[in-house]
């Protein structure tokens, strides 16, 4: 009898072990995105998770379900997608179907998207319990494997690395549904003879910071247990990645190189700054999949021997730098093995840190509050304040001083609050989140129209509400037009979504208040829309400098005027004296 009942207890055990290991299944009935009405409601009580919070979280996620590549006919929550693309790789032998799109086109460009997935799997390691309690955890492990699948048919062999599918003259000109992408599709790659160090790294860095996140491996101490969607054979499966990359990064015969320069085709959207970066990233991330105390030591040797410290340049897609001291000090501060020397890698930090939140440069500050990076914010100002925020509240726990710690999550807070509603706009930069929010992203397949001569007015509303997706963000003057040609502002992608699912992520845990829209005065952006355009790339109009307004130049204008006059008189009244003349 007791043996019987062991037995079975025993037998559940293994079956929950094992559903518990597979690809988790989706919550039924799905998580959908409220409509945006919701947003304007203050939640009542004080409930953990906080609803608005875990909405902000469950959107978030829900925008990479609206930007499937692929065959989506079995597997979406968003009515209005199609399949698509289906055939991409054929020109090349391989099947390159599924992945992303990277934001408001149909291109699918490998670097930011390994930027994206390793910053989402980093987060969900030291956030993780956010996603488990706001039931999350199954679109999040969904979600990863999209992108994740597709990585791996993007790596087919040791070293081949297909890094963007897409036609890039023909997507270029192409604004329309999902249905009549051209089908002219080009395979680009990098290989051992023309390599890209940064992509082949930065993937591998994905793959590590993933497969750590699917052998449940955190960093302990002050932060959360990762997400529950351990599995260890697809864990094993994303390492083997990680690891031929890596050799492929350090050893290609062709040297290491930024990737563009074997595919000039991805110049133009998404070239590369440099490598040394991703280079020291993957050494780290692989350190720490693999508790590998000589890749540890590899990638300090990196840091120095690349000049990386000292830098205080943008954290993005691109620019991944100031990640490191952080990553370092986590590692440091969890694994006494590893070697590091923790004090060191917190000055390292701080040193950053300290000048964002003192205003030192390069950054500045807009009147309205927004950290803005001089040329990185001028094409999406909002992801550089928002990867901030991401890295500033991660690290606080680690700062040395309780005064740096209160500084370091009070400025994070300033910026997230900025992107959610408390700037001179009022409007929250997430679509579909408030009925302030844009109306407009930039976005072919949400604005349901095909004419590319008229993207703002065909149609005048857009089709589909492209829930949970950041937008680029505001001017440097803050102003936000909303107007859908205007892909600075408006267009949406991949790697701007990433940092706002962990800074939701850490909200969720944290407490019970509400995110700043829900104290938005609906209707407010339209008492302070902008008339006009804006200064930007979108409108060939990059205004440079601290501008003057209309009324200043009005202004200007009659000084000129005056001084100019005050001048003429004073020369006609000396050249009367000259001449010896008399006024009358
Ligand atoms: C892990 O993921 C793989 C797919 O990658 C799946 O086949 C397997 O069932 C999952 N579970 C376990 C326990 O490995
Ligand atoms: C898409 O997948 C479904 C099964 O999920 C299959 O029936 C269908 O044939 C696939 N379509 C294409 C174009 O591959
Ligand atoms: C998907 O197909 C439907 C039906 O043809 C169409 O109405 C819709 O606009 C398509 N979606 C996109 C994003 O093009
Ligand atoms: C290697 O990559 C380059 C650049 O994409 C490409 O031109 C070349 O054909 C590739 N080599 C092979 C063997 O595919
Ligand atoms: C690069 O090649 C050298 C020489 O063959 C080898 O010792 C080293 O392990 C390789 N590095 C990686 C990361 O594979
Ligand atoms: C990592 O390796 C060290 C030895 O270098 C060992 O003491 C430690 O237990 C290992 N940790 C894990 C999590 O495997
Ligand atoms: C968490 O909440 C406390 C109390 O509201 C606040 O002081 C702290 O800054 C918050 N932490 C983060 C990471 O936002």
């Amino acid at each position: 009898m007791l043996s019987t009942l062991l037995h079975g207890l025993a037998l559940s055990y293994a079956v929950t072990l094992c559903l518990v290991g597979a690809q988790l299944a989706l919550p039924n009935p799905p998580y959908m995105p409220p409509d945006a009405s919701n947003g304007a409601r203050q939640s009542s009580g004080r409930l953990q998770p906080n609803p608005q919070w875990s909405n902000v979280l469950g959107n978030s996620l829900y925008f990479y379900e609206a930007q499937r590549s692929g065959n989506i006919s079995s597997s979406t929550r968003v009515s209005w997608r199609n399949s698509s693309t289906v055939n991409d790789g054929k020109d090349v032998g391989f099947d390159l179907s599924g992945g992303y799109f990277d934001a408001g086109d149909y291109i699918k460009a490998t670097f930011p998207l390994s930027a994206a997935l390793m910053s989402i799997c980093w987060g969900a390691t030291d956030y993780g319990k956010a996603y488990d309690l706001t039931k999350q955890t199954a679109y999040l492990d969904d979600m990863l494997r999209w992108g994740l699948d597709w990585l791996m048919k993007a790596h087919p062999s040791e070293n081949t690395l297909y890094v963007l599918v897409g036609n890039t003259d023909l997507d270029d000109a192409y604004w329309g549904g999902d249905q009549n992408i051209p089908p002219l599709r080009t395979s680009y790659q990098i290989n051992n003879t023309n390599p890209g160090t940064d992509a082949a790294a930065g993937a591998s860095a994905a793959f590590s910071a993933c497969s750590s996140l699917y052998s449940n491996k955190g960093f302990g101490g002050p932060f959360s247990s990762p997400a529950s969607l351990q599995n260890s054979s697809y864990a094993e499966k994303l390492l083997t990645h990680a690891q031929q990359l890596y050799s492929f990064a350090v050893n290609a015969t062709g040297g290491q190189k930024t990737y563009q320069t074997s595919v000039p085709s991805i110049a133009a959207s998404y070239g590369s700054s440099s490598y040394t970066d991703e280079l020291t990233l993957a050494a780290l991330l692989l350190s720490w999949a693999t508790n590998s105390t000589s890749l540890f030591h590899d990638a300090e040797d990196y840091y120095q021997s690349f000049k990386l410290a000292g830098q205080n340049g943008v954290f993005n897609w691109d620019s991944k730098t100031p990640g490191l001291a952080v990553l370092f000090a986590q590692m440091t501060q969890s694994s006494s093995n590893l070697g590091g020397n923790l004090a060191t890698w917190q000055d390292e930090a701080e040193r950053y840190f300290d000048r964002i939140v003192n205003n030192q440069g390069p950054a500045h500050m807009t009147k309205g509050g927004l950290l803005y990076y001089d040329g990185d914010s001028d094409d999406a100002s909002l992801n550089p304040a928002l990867n901030a925020a991401m890295l500033l509240t991660r690290y606080a726990p680690l700062a040395t001083t309780p005064d740096k710690k209160a500084s370091y999550l009070k400025f994070a807070r300033s910026q997230l609050d900025y992107v959610l509603g408390n700037n001179p706009m009022h409007v929250p930069y997430i679509v579909g989140s408030h009925p302030n929010s844009p109306a407009n992203p930039h976005s072919a397949m949400a604005s349901g129209g095909n004419d590319i001569n008229n993207i703002d007015t065909s149609p005048e509303q857009e089709a589909y509400v492209l829930y949970g997706a950041v937008i680029g963000g505001p001017d440097k003057r803050d102003r936000y037009f909303d107007i859908r040609s205007d892909w600075p502002e408006t267009e949406v992608a991949l790697d701007y979504n990433a940092p706002m699912l962990t800074l939701a992520a850490m909200h969720v845990l944290n407490g019970t208040d509400d995110p700043f829209f829900t104290s938005l005065e609906v209707g407010a952006y339209e008492k302070v829309r902008p008339k006009g355009q804006p200064c930007d790339a979108a409108f060939h109009n990059a205004c440079a400098g601290p501008q003057l307004s209309t009324d200043g130049k009005i202004a200007m204008g009659i000084i000129i005027t005056v001084v100019g006059l005050f001048i003429t008189g004073l020369l006609v009244w000396y050249i009367q004296v000259l001449m010896g003349g008399k006024t009358t």
